[in-house]
């Protein structure tokens, strides 16, 4: 049988009267959340008698008597009173939602009564994103919200100064426990609103969108995600990153490879710029972190120059990441205790600085290892044909693949393997020693955790 489609709504019982069934510390629990409601609750510590539920509105019965139930189902529908049977989903007009409150702010979780368990479970999650702050920064919106519609503002003014305040430092400013400041930037916001043919500059922030699998974003980044007006993102960030981007984003491919005039390094910078200065929030999401072989540094330097504020969200570089999925510790003790990285890209130079640092580090990591044939010549010659290695392509996606061979013949290996791009090779002793770990791809991660078969 299919989920009743339950319609949800938020009830406002202030004076109304509720009738509570039940010796039970539920029955205690539902009396003590209508009275927080304001309502007139009636709790009778039994069973169902006839007669209860004159004059209510509404009802829940807590009890543990099944024959007593039946008879309040039977009243509820001859008096319209709602009535909710706990535990008895069938017996109920309405069931009550698994909650996240914080103050005048609440998140309601049901499941139409398929799974409680999910339905907890969910709100655990929630708690965990939701902080204390989210209650008196849903009554400074409800403050700001009533001074603007009071003083006339037109509702699009009002929508983006919403827009500001949620994306301001207000929740960061009341999690400090800062209710002062918190209100004054929101007086700000407000007194910018109210100025007519103002246009607030709006902000660029720098986000790494991690090597691939959508798991390995920040929560900040996800955030800001969630809020963005435009998002330019790299050719790499893959689909299921996008997916997070708010259904309100425009995405811009700013990938240098799509080939279009605005995928010069000046033109996406014109284009973030011009976006800024428009009020947007724009999202540079770069793969990995920003700063690491990114050209974050110059996109930063440029929007300085034209006065736009701009802030970086770091990201999980796949220097790290790659060699992580693919179960190779960058460092272990007694094996490694310094690592490098190095880009496999030329940049109009030779590979001579990769030669330097291969012979100054324990372990090398090569990121843009395009050339990996010139590459593993020169680190062979440099750190002897045998020194471990591996290319990790495809990283902490689906496609993952592994490939493990010493540096001498490992370009060989890879071609074999018909690696696909990105691909990043890492370098030394490291590379084995977690050899059974090591040959698992990412995705084969749930093998790792599969129950050991119970002894005897
Ligand atoms: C232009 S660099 C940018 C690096 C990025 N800023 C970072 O921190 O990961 C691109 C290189 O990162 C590496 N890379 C990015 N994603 C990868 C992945 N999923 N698997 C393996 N290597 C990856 C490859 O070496 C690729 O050529």
């Amino acid at each position: 049988m299919n989920a009743t489609p339950y319609y949800p709504v938020v009830l406002d019982l202030h004076e109304r009267r509720c009738v509570v069934l039940g010796d039970t510390a539920l029955a205690d629990e539902k009396s003590a959340g209508l009275r927080a409601t304001g309502a007139i609750v009636v709790h009778l510590r039994r069973g169902f008698q006839p007669g209860d539920f004159e004059d209510a509105y509404l009802a829940i019965d807590a009890s543990d008597d099944p024959e007593g139930q039946r008879a309040a189902r039977a009243e509820a529908d001859r008096e319209r009173v709602l009535l909710n049977v706990v535990d008895v989903t069938h017996q109920c007009d309405w069931i009550a939602p698994a909650l996240v409150k914080r103050g005048p702010l609440q998140i309601a979780i049901s499941t139409s009564g398929e799974s409680p368990f999910l339905a907890r479970a969910l709100r655990e999650r929630i708690e965990t994103l939701i902080g204390d702050e989210w209650g008196p920064f849903t009554a400074l919106m409800g403050r700001t919200r009533r001074r603007l519609r009071r003083a006339g503002i037109p509702p699009e003014a009002q929508q983006r100064a919403y827009r500001r305040l949620l994306r301001s430092r207000a929740t960061a400013m009341l999690r400090d426990g800062s209710e002062d400041a918190a209100a004054a930037l929101a007086l700000t916001i407000e007194q910018s609103a109210q100025t007519a043919g103002a246009t607030p500059m709006g902000e660029v922030v720098l986000a790494g969108a991690g090597p691939g699998d959508p798991e390995l974003l920040t929560v900040g980044a996800r955030a800001v995600l969630a809020d963005a007006d435009v998002v330019f993102h790299d050719a790499l960030v893959a689909p299921e990153v996008l997916r997070l981007c708010g259904p309100r984003a425009r995405l811009v491919d700013a990938g240098k490879r799509s080939g279009s005039p605005s995928t010069t390094q000046a033109g996406i910078n014109d284009a973030m710029i011009t976006a800024a200065r428009a009020g947007d929030l724009v999202v540079r999401l770069k793969g990995g972190d920003p700063f690491l072989f990114g050209r974050g540094g110059e996109e930063v330097e440029a929007l300085q120059r034209a006065g736009v504020p701009v802030r970086v969200i770091p990201g999980v570089s796949a220097a790290i990441a790659a060699p992580a999925a693919a179960g190779i510790p960058v460092t272990h003790r007694g094996v490694a205790a310094s690592v490098g990285f190095v880009t496999g890209h030329r940049a109009g130079g030779d590979l001579t600085a990769l030669e330097d640092v291969a012979r100054s580090v324990d372990t090398l990591v090569v990121l843009m290892p395009a050339e990996l044939d010139a590459i593993a010549r020169r680190l062979a010659v440099a750190l002897g044909p045998d020194r471990p290695a591996a290319i990790v392509a495809q990283a902490t996606t689906a496609a993952q693949k592994v490939v493990r061979a010493p540096i001498g013949s490992i370009a060989a290996a890879a071609r074999a393997a018909r690696l696909q791009p990105p691909s990043t090779l890492v370098v030394g002793d490291v590379v084995n020693v977690l050899s059974d770990i090591g040959a698992l791809s990412y995705v084969e991660r749930e093998t790792l955790s599969a129950p050991v078969a119970a002894p005897g």
